[in-house]
């Protein structure tokens, strides 16, 4: 079968597509035919060495991409909840060497969740990173309520497309913060206001708000904290080590000295997140914006756009 492979951490010209052996259905697990696959940050930093150092991470040779749809084609023993023909989606544990851009994948049992009806693979595989990274901000950590404000920076991102969206359904009062580019795109999400970071700072605007999710990690807690309510919450990406770091201690000061949160997200990448996505794609709550799909030979060039920090919505894979 063809995957997409590369030898040694570095540009995305390393990329290549290699024809290698099916994997095995994984006793406990499932064999998936893989339909679509949504890219993610994450995977080429994982292919430029950034998460090197790790040591959970598995050096190359490697695959490419995390998030996918699909459908099973072997069902592994002891292995419940899914069968032969079902559609799924969900997205791969990153430390691998196995990527989600090959005709076929094994996955572990609670990797999966059921596509709900309605719901096509390539919405699907655009949901699980992103997705529940803008769930897991807004609902489980900020528990954003009706009526409260909300300020998503990277609003046209992958993640910050799908919090504007996720807090207008919450009822929040939305601002979006993103380059003159994408002015036009993220009002068309359903923001109340917009920020061109390019010509306002949102930190020196005379406003305060619930909750800030930096989803792009432009700025910190501490910066933010003036533009936050004395309850507020704030919630970054983690996308760097130090922005996760620089947040990781200002939530220990913020817990110690103020009545503020301040969290770096990690997200919970397992079967309960993805039904929550599911449920929300099928209710037409989260619908993300995707570019035309491209294929595996389409990728370099894909995360070499996505590098330059100024992703709008989501890119998606599809496989014959
Ligand atoms: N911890 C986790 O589990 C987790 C999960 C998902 C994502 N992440 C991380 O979260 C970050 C965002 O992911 P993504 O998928 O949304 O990436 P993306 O699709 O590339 O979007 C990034 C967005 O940031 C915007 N941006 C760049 N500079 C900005 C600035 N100064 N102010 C406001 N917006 C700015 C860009 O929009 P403009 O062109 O409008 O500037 C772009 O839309 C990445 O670093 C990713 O690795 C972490």
């Amino acid at each position: 079968m063809q995957a997409l492979r590369y030898d040694r951490y570095g540009p995305a010209d390393r990329l290549y597509v290699a024809e290698v052996p099916e994997p095995a259905c994984p006793a406990g697990g499932f064999k998936l035919r893989v339909r679509a696959v949504g890219l993610n940050p994450l995977d080429w930093k994982i292919r430029a060495g950034h998460l090197a150092l790790v040591p959970v991470f598995d050096r190359p040779p490697r695959g490419v991409g995390c998030d996918f749809a699909g459908e099973i084609v072997g069902v592994g023993g002891g292995a419940t909840r899914h069968f032969v023909g079902q559609r799924v989606f969900g997205s791969l544990p990153p430390f691998g060497r196995q990527g989600a851009l090959a005709e076929m994948i094994a996955v572990a049992g609670d990797q999966v969740a059921a596509l709900p009806d309605g719901v096509g693979f390539e919405t699907a595989a655009a949901l699980p990173i992103a997705g529940g990274t803008a769930v897991q901000a807004l609902e489980d950590h900020a528990q954003l309520q009706p009526g409260q404000k909300l300020l998503v920076t990277g609003a046209a991102g992958g993640v910050g497309h799908f919090a504007v969206q996720l807090g207008k359904h919450l009822g929040a009062t939305v601002t979006a913060v993103c380059g003159p580019a994408n002015v036009d795109f993220v009002r068309g999400l359903g923001a109340d206001a917009v920020i061109d970071y390019t010509h306002e700072d949102f930190l020196r605007r005379n406003e305060n708000f619930d909750v800030v999710f930096d989803a792009a990690c432009s700025s910190d807690y501490l910066a933010c904290r003036r533009v936050l309510v004395p309850t507020g919450v704030y919630v970054n990406t983690s996308g760097s080590a130090g922005a996760a770091l620089r947040t990781m201690g200002a939530g220990i000061y913020a817990r110690l000295a103020t009545a503020q949160r301040a969290v770096a997200l990690v997200l919970a990448n397992r079967r309960p997140m993805w039904e929550r996505l599911g449920r929300y794609a099928a209710a037409g709550v989260l619908r993300p914006q995707i570019a035309p799909p491209i294929g595996l030979t389409g990728v370099a060039a894909a995360q070499r756009t996505m590098e330059t920090g100024h992703g709008r919505g989501k890119i998606v894979v599809t496989l014959p």
